[in-house]
């Protein structure tokens, strides 16, 4: 019998109520934005999913590499009893932590946490039943949020996978880390996933696939707005926009209005104009440097203990332990 239980954070009225918030004050801004957690409905983590596997999208390719061969080394440093994924997803490569620690024999319960309530319920499932002797507690909630009720044996490791801490805006991201910073006993552990500052047109290329999957991946923030505010976007009205940021070391997704658009969104009781050529951002995908991560995570209470790329130096993985605060910070 495999041992799975959902926590549902959030009501139905409680996600619109957040969208309605989010998008009166986004698409009232000058410069219009959205906060990447709404693409997340079933089929944008379905269309995520497919990114993962594009040829120009190589930070999974990347983080996996890292995971495989650096695992053993994870469970044995942490001995975690519980593992804590933030943003979990399908959780297709924190198998191999999962199977690592099951091998070190610490391994005892998997805390899954998303706001896709498809992808966590498939994810949780497939797990359960993959691994009979774990207990698997999925939670469907936000975790800019819903960190404190995070359960588990200790000691626990926290893993923020796929460089998700880079759709935090800088401000955001340190408010973030300290707040897992606090969820966290001493000597307890975060291993987090970042993708790193590189050539331009690789980075540019990994947000605007020849197929045109991660186009549809961002127009579909505008059907997540349809169906659960009513709104009237066609998402075709707007074209795919993929910028490299040189000053501020992020990728920026962005959808240009190809016309003058007026769209009503009865769930906001509003209207929105968008001039021909306007912008929506609709993500931002900050790339990192080893010292920056290093410093952000001290900043938090995080000392870096270990830290890996793959070989290509792509993307870094950091593991990091909870210190007492001024203990992990730079001299
Ligand atoms: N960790 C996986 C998935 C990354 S995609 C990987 O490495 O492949 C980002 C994931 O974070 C999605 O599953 C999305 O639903 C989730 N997510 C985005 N914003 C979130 C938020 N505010 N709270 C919880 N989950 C969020
Ligand atoms: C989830 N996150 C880390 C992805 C990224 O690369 O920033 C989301 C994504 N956006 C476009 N492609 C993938």
């Amino acid at each position: 019998m495999s041992d799975v239980n959902l926590e549902v954070q959030r009501s139905t009225e409680d996600v619109t109520r957040e969208l309605r918030e989010d998008v009166r004050e986004g698409l009232s801004a000058t410069q219009k934005w959205l906060p990447p957690k709404w693409f997340y409905d079933a089929r944008g983590s379905e269309l995520f999913e497919r990114i993962t596997e594009l040829p120009e999208y190589y930070p999974t390719r990347a983080e996996r590499e890292v995971l495989r061969r650096e695992a053993g080394a994870i469970a044995a440093a942490t001995g975690a009893h519980t593992l804590v994924e933030l943003g979990s997803g399908s959780s297709e490569k924190t198998r191999t932590l999962l199977d690592a620690l099951a091998a070190h024999g610490s391994l005892e319960q998997f805390v899954p946490l998303d706001v896709s309530e498809s992808a966590l319920r498939a994810a949780a499932d497939a797990i359960a039943a993959d691994y009979p002797g774990i207990g698997v507690h999925g939670v469907v909630g936000d975790f800019t949020e819903h960190l404190g009720v995070l359960p588990g044996t200790r000691p626990r490791l926290v893993v923020f996978l796929g460089g998700t801490i880079g759709n935090f805006l800088p401000a955001e991201r340190a408010k973030f880390l300290r707040s897992v910073r606090d969820v966290l006993s001493e000597g307890e552990w975060l291993l987090l996933g970042t993708d790193l500052v590189k050539d331009p047109g690789t980075l540019v290329r990994a947000y605007d696939d020849a197929a045109g999957v991660t186009a549809a991946f961002n127009r579909n923030v505008l059907n997540v707005l349809n169906q659960r505010l009513g709104a009237d976007f066609d998402p075709d009205a707007f074209e795919h926009v993929s910028h490299w940021d040189p000053d501020t070391e992020w990728i920026e997704m962005r959808l240009r209005a190809k016309q003058d658009v007026r769209v009503r969104i009865p769930g906001a009781g509003m209207e929105v104009t968008f001039a021909a050529g306007e912008h929506l951002r609709t993500e931002i995908s900050a790339k990192f440097r080893p010292d920056g991560v290093r410093a952000e995570l001290a900043d938090a209470g995080l000392a870096l203990e270990r830290w890996w790329t793959d070989d290509e130096g792509r993307f870094g993985v950091s593991l990091a332990r909870a210190v007492q605060w001024g203990h992990g910070m730079i001299e």
